[in-house]
């Protein structure tokens, strides 16, 4: 049943209630008085009956005679009130004199009591009752809500969990193929690297090289696949060594240099002087990424100029925050792109991949290395043409 039906069906159910009174022609009366108002009226002529019928079924009001030979009202009313179920069921007494209504109010102030003196007008009695009758269904409402919102959570649990089973499992799939197709792909490449030593005709030779340019694209794409399967899967670590810095930027830059002057482009770099030069922190990565922000830059930019930053932003002890600024003059990014920007295969549209190349994981790879080197990544866009990616990271002094 869905959760709208549920709820009509707690307003529309008719409620029931107990009428409690020794005197038969006073259980008359009130039966009289609340017949045409839809309830089912269940009638006890003393406490004990009251209390039969109280364990059978769930009542909305209850309406109890004070003065009852045997078990009083005041005695029932306090068996009610101390059992867990039936504690919360409201009590209208009905009482003869006003000595008993004080009675009544010092012994159960805790809500919902209420009490009529006989005579009582009956008009009273109705209205008293249907707004205790309303309350019963709002609680009813209100207990059914909460047991939804505990099955949701619970559901909820449930599917957390399977998917999060199944986003390991798909890294752990990703990382062993991963492994299993570069090892022959390095066979491949190996293999054109000799074939290309030998004496071939032009076309073989022409062969020989689309082999070879292609077996290294497709390991790029493995070794993406493979780094953030192992990022997915928490198992991406990081080594610490020594290294010199000018050198990291530089080399990494030098690969870029054949690109830069097919395009004309100037491929600038400098290092904040107060960095010292000789560093610990994983080379490799940071490379990595230097590589990939310094990949799009080159890769988007058509004229103009890449200037790579370096400065220190902040210096605890023997560890450094040093923030690195790629500034490229080159398309830029749409503002709504930039939302998605560090999402694995995020490209700014359908046409990239033809145009420019690439499975759009850099960015996301990119930011998830600078997270593991304590860092954040950010983008802007220039107030002049092309785009600026900036990103900081902890590196330590090396002794
Ligand atoms: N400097 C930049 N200028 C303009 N657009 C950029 C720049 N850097 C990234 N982008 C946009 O962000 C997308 C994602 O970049 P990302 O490096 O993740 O992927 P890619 O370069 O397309 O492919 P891959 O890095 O996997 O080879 C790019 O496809 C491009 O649309
Ligand atoms: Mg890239």
């Amino acid at each position: 049943m869905c959760r709208k039906e549920a709820f009509k069906l707690i307003w529309n159910e008719s409620v029931d209630i107990l009428l409690v009174d020794d005197q038969p022609e006073n259980l008359l009366a009130l039966e009289s008085v609340l017949d045409c108002s839809g309830y089912n009226l269940v009638k006890a002529n003393s406490g004990v009956e009251a209390l039969r019928c109280l364990l059978k079924r769930d009542f909305a009001v209850i309406v109890l005679d004070v003065q009852m030979p045997g078990m009083d009202g005041f005695e029932t009313a306090q068996w009610i009130k101390s059992r867990e179920k039936t504690k919360a069921i409201p009590i209208i007494f009905i009482t003869a004199s006003t000595r008993e209504e004080e009675f009544a109010f010092t012994a159960y102030s805790v809500g919902a009591i209420d009490f009529m003196v006989k005579p009582f007008s009956p008009t009273i009695l109705k209205s008293k009752i249907e707004g205790f009758v309303q309350m019963h269904k709002i609680q009813k409402k209100l207990q059914l809500q909460t047991e939804l919102l505990n099955q949701q959570t619970e559901e909820m649990q449930v599917a957390k969990e399977a998917a999060e089973a199944a986003a390991k499992a798909k890294s752990e799939f990703l990382a062993i193929m991963s492994h299993e197709i570069r090892t022959p792909m390095n066979g491949v490449i190996a293999m054109a690297d000799l074939l290309l030593e030998t004496e071939l005709t032009q076309d073989q030779r022409d062969y020989a090289e689309t082999i070879h340019k292609s077996g290294n694209a497709l390991l790029l794409i493995i070794n993406d696949i493979l780094d953030l399967s192992k990022m997915e899967s928490g198992k991406m670590e990081l080594f610490e060594e020594p290294f010199d810095l000018s050198d990291c930027i530089g080399e990494t830059l030098d690969l870029f240099s054949l690109d830069c002057r097919k395009k004309s482009l100037d491929l600038i770099y400098n290092i904040d002087p107060k960095i010292p030069e000789n560093l610990l922190g994983d080379v490799v990565r940071l490379r990595q990424i230097l590589l990939n922000l310094v990949g799009n830059a080159v890769k988007f930019t058509e004229s103009g100029r890449i200037d790579v930053f370096v400065r220190l932003k902040e210096t605890k002890g023997n560890s450094l925050e040093v923030e690195f600024t790629v500034r490229d003059t080159g398309i830029g990014i749409d503002e709504i792109f930039i939302n998605r920007l560090f999402q694995p295969f995020s490209q700014s549209d359908s046409s990239t991949t033809r145009k420019f190349g690439g499975t759009g994981l850099g960015l996301a790879i990119s930011k998830s290395l600078v997270e593991l080197m304590s860092g954040t990544i950010g983008v802007k866009r220039n107030d002049g043409p092309g785009t600026s990616f900036i990103f900081t990271v902890l590196l330590y002094k090396a002794h």
